[in-house]
């Protein structure tokens, strides 16, 4: 029997939107940190992310930009790929959904699909915008939803409710591109997947993960097929895209819901093409029952990963990997609602890289990911955070010991001294607390995992006023050493704990106690074995600010920068 390997994925971003604050926390932070913490736990880890390439969207940003969609592909494409590195995303590959390996793996599904008779024709009615000379696809119109009547919806889906729509159900529907009323509806020939007949397959699958899925993935994937499922239509009559290898199709691409989580697949032959000695993407997504799937989502992609994409590969009736645990999130929010690039709302990825340091965004964001409910970012909020945990608590610790240490010892771990009932209390406090930090981790709960983490930083600065070592020093030096050298290996503890969060910083920690971070592995053993892993002598560079607070001035230029309307 192999043992477990771990396939995780983020969303795959969608070229054409800027990245912000929602999509970090959404997907592709929390995935990070995932990722980061099953490495240092040394579990066998391929996580993967890329760009959602096709879709209307990057054909109208190529127009307006006045370039071939190609070039406005590939040139996006860097700008998310420079955005992540900075802020410190650890994809083993980010690739594109064009690519020719996602186009070979989804005319395959497709044909498999075909074969097995899931996939009809149909003559359908598809709006037609006069002005804009197109078909449209179906975000580009707008309206209001017919079942909760928000007046924003969009024709896929409606991003209140997160029903997903059909650009007909509409009510006062026009054109998002031109803002035109002038459309028409026209007949024209799709191809359409028979997702009624995958729905007692799907409901016999959904079933397997009812303890495992988080509650908002369950609960909508429950939601849609209690409601029946129906034929999707999954060809578009649009330029940009895989064309259909389907006689009588010729002028119709895939729909873009249908091959970017094929992506998913695609990408890992994209890392597997690029190593081919060394890698085989079958291996993680074809009869690969050792491999366990993590998928992080929003919310609003929740229903194509629990039902559309899941019965794509069902229908093959081949052994592909399906996603064992769905981490879906709420929104984040900003002056009351989900940031948005069309209504200019939020914090973008290229601005909150020149405004804090990455960890301070990276600590924010998973401390109130919005896992249970929204959670709305404010730079207040945000101030008090940082200023608190990361200064006051974190930092202040890190600071007092190595300067106390130095000022007395000099610059190595001191010597002399033995435990006392006050060590063996914190060895017991922190590896407790350490156990839960690990199962909030491994259960994707980071909310909790945080407070946890900063439970564990709260108890260095205590155990460091409870025992005084600043007085000690006068009348006990060799206490003191004790305390100091407990201290300093609290350090790397935090250190190790702290890097699928903060990995810079926790590089600076480690840098200052003058270990290396390569090849960092996770805490295990005693707590005892670990606070006392840093001896006598090993020496110690001398302490440098790892924060900075940030003042209210700040905050207040911040706001007013950003546009910030609501605390
Ligand atoms: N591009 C979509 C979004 O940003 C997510 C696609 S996920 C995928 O909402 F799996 F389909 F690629
Ligand atoms: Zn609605």
């Amino acid at each position: 029997m192999n043992s477990t390997k771990y396939l995780i994925t983020s969303a795959l971003p969608y070229i054409n939107g800027e990245p912000h604050l929602g999509h970090m926390v959404g997907c592709l932070l929390p995935s990070d940190v995932y990722a980061r913490f099953l490495r240092q736990k040394g579990e066998e880890v391929l996580y993967i992310c890329g760009t959602d390439e096709h879709g209307t969207a990057s054909e109208v940003g190529a127009i307006q930009e006045g370039i071939d969609i190609k070039e406005y592909c590939k040139r996006y494409h860097e700008v998310h790929v420079k955005l992540y590195t900075a802020f410190n995303l650890s994809f083993d590959y980010f690739g594109r959904t064009s690519s020719h390996q996602n186009k070979e793996i989804t005319y395959h599904i497709f044909n498999q699909l075909d074969k097995n008779g899931y996939i009809e024709e149909r003559t359908i009615k598809q709006v037609y915008s006069i002005d804009d000379e197109m078909f449209l696809a179906d975000r580009y119109i707008t309206g209001t939803c017919p079942y909760c009547g928000y007046e924003k919806a969009r024709g896929d889906q409606c991003e209140n409710c997160t029903k997903v729509l059909d650009p007909t159900d509409l009510i006062n529907a026009k054109s998002s591109l031109s803002g035109s009323f002038n459309l028409e509806v026209r007949e024209t020939k799709h191809l359409f997947i028979k997702l009624p007949e995958l729905e007692e397959q799907l409901k016999k699958w959904l079933e397997t993960k009812e303890y495992t899925w988080s509650e908002v993935a369950y609960s909508i994937a429950k939601k849609w097929l209690k409601e029946g499922l129906q034929e999707r239509c999954i060809t578009r009559d649009l330029k940009w895209g895989f064309p259909v290898p389907k006689p009588g199709f010729e002028n119709k691409v895939f729909y873009v819901w249908f091959d970017a989580p094929i992506g998913y697949i695609g990408i890992t032959k994209q890392w597997s093409d690029a190593d081919p000695s060394l890698r085989n993407w079958k291996d993680w997504w074809l009869n690969a029952p050792d491999v366990k799937h993590i998928e992080f989502m929003g919310k609003d992609n929740v229903p194509y990963h629990t039902i559309t994409f899941p019965a794509q590969l069902l229908g093959t009736k081949e052994a592909w990997t399906q996603v064992d645990f769905l981490k879906g999130m709420n929104y984040l929010t900003f002056n009351g609602g989900k940031f948005s690039k069309s209504e200019h709302r939020g914090i973008f990825i290229s601005d909150a890289i020149l405004e804090f340091p990455i960890d301070y965004w990276r600590y924010w964001l998973m401390a109130n990911a919005p896992e249970s409910s929204d959670s709305s970012f404010t730079f207040s909020s945000f101030a008090n955070v940082i200023n608190k945990d990361l200064n006051d608590v974190l930092g202040n610790f890190i600071n007092r010991v190595m300067k106390m240490t130095l000022t007395n010892f000099g610059h190595v771990v001191p010597e002399g001294g033995d435990e006392t009932e006050e060590e063996r209390n914190l060895y017991t406090f922190i590896e407790d607390l350490t156990t839960t930090y690990t199962k909030y981790l491994s259960e994707l709960e980071f909310r909790k995992a945080l407070s946890t983490l900063r439970e564990m930083w709260v108890e260095g600065n205590n155990y460091i006023a409870r025992n005084e070592p600043w007085k000690v020093i006068k009348t006990d030096r060799d206490r003191a050493a004790c305390i100091l050298r407990t201290a300093l290996n609290l350090i790397r503890v935090y250190a190790v704990l702290t890097a699928p969060i903060m990995p810079q910083t926790a590089k600076k920690m480690l840098e200052l106690l003058q270990i290396s971070s390569d090849n960092l592995g996770w805490i295990t053993g005693s707590m005892k074995e670990n606070l006392t892993t840093l001896k006598a002598g090993h020496a110690i560079h001398s302490p440098e600010l790892l924060f900075s607070k940030i003042p209210p001035e700040k905050v207040e230029e911040l706001v007013v920068k950003y546009k910030e309307t609501e605390a």
